[in-house]
């Protein structure tokens, strides 16, 4: 199937999905903002992103002046690890979001954010989509993790388990989106949220405010998160070659098996948790084992 026809095919799920029109959506403006933003990623992503991240940016060859098409990105990936890229409508809801992860197609946000905005945002933008998650994209292992996670969470979703879908989303999450990893002892960023950042790049690798706690997968599926925020805890894998045992996980069944354990509140330190970083912030630290489910 060509592009365009791949295009054509998923102008579907109450028109959530749409097609990029990159020839008329971008002004001079949105590509200078692209340009902008991209340029002076560079230099921070080069000290604070892993060398994982580092060659997948340098592989998939970003444009530096003008915004990426979806196309072009689409043809890279299929090289690859056969994702494609598809345009999204705003922030669309988890099941059509989900479906499509789990059918190696990644809606991605066409608007890109202002310049104001440039620092942290609230809700994902083309920024975020193509600069922190095409490059992981790359890679096996995460094409891998990221489908597994979303086959996991639409099965929780068609049974109703919401509890289960909060379990599985934060493994999603504390990897994919805010996970960080040991590299030559330093901590290093992989996930797209953070990676996409600069304030969250510097919160999560050198301010002592939050957490920094050894990745463990039961530990971080217990976890709740905030989407819209700095983390109060962030995860780190000892290697990022541990990608490639979580991308074989069941989420769904890693989920039910702790459905009985209580979900620890954001910045809660768990009797088990091998601290990396103890956060400067002690109101946040609770003592364990009796924190009720929320
Ligand atoms: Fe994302």
């Amino acid at each position: 199937m060509t592009i365009a026809k791949q295009e054509e095919h998923h102008l579907d799920h109450d028109g959530m999905l749409i097609a990029q029109d990159w020839a008329t959506r971008y002004s001079e403006t949105s590509h200078a903002t692209w340009a902008s933003l991209i340029n002076s990623m560079q230099e921070l992503s080069a000290k604070t992103s892993c060398s994982k991240l580092l060659q997948g940016q340098e592989a998939i060859r970003l444009d530096t002046k003008h915004i990426p098409k979806f196309s072009d990105l689409t043809a890279q990936l299929s090289r690859s690890t056969g994702w494609e890229v598809t345009g999204a409508h705003g922030f669309i809801p988890n099941e059509i979001f989900f479906t499509e992860l789990a059918n190696k197609r990644f809606p991605m946000a066409c608007e890109i954010r202002s310049l104001d905005g440039s620092q942290f945002q609230e809700y994902p933008d083309l920024f975020h989509d193509i600069y922190g998650h095409t490059a992981m994209l790359m890679y096996p292992e995460v094409s891998k993790l990221m489908q597994s996670s979303a086959r996991g969470i639409l099965k929780a979703i068609k049974m109703g388990r919401q509890d289960l879908v909060k379990k599985i989303a934060a493994a999603y999450w504390f990897t994919l989106e805010v996970g960080l990893v040991k590299e030559r002892g330093n901590i290093k960023v992989y996930g797209a949220a953070v990676a996409s950042s600069p304030k969250e790049i510097m919160f999560a690798t050198e301010d002592k405010t939050p957490n920094l706690i050894r990745f463990d997968l039961d530990r971080v599926m217990r976890t709740d998160y905030n989407m819209l925020d700095l983390q109060r805890t962030y995860f780190v894998l000892e290697d990022i070659t541990e990608l490639e045992d979580l991308a074989q996980q069941d989420f769904f069944e890693r989920a039910l098996r702790l459905e009985n354990m209580p979900t620890l509140a954001q910045g809660v330190i768990d009797a088990s948790d091998e601290i990396i970083q103890l956060g400067s912030d002690r109101s946040l630290v609770i003592p364990t084992n009796t924190v009720e489910a929320i």
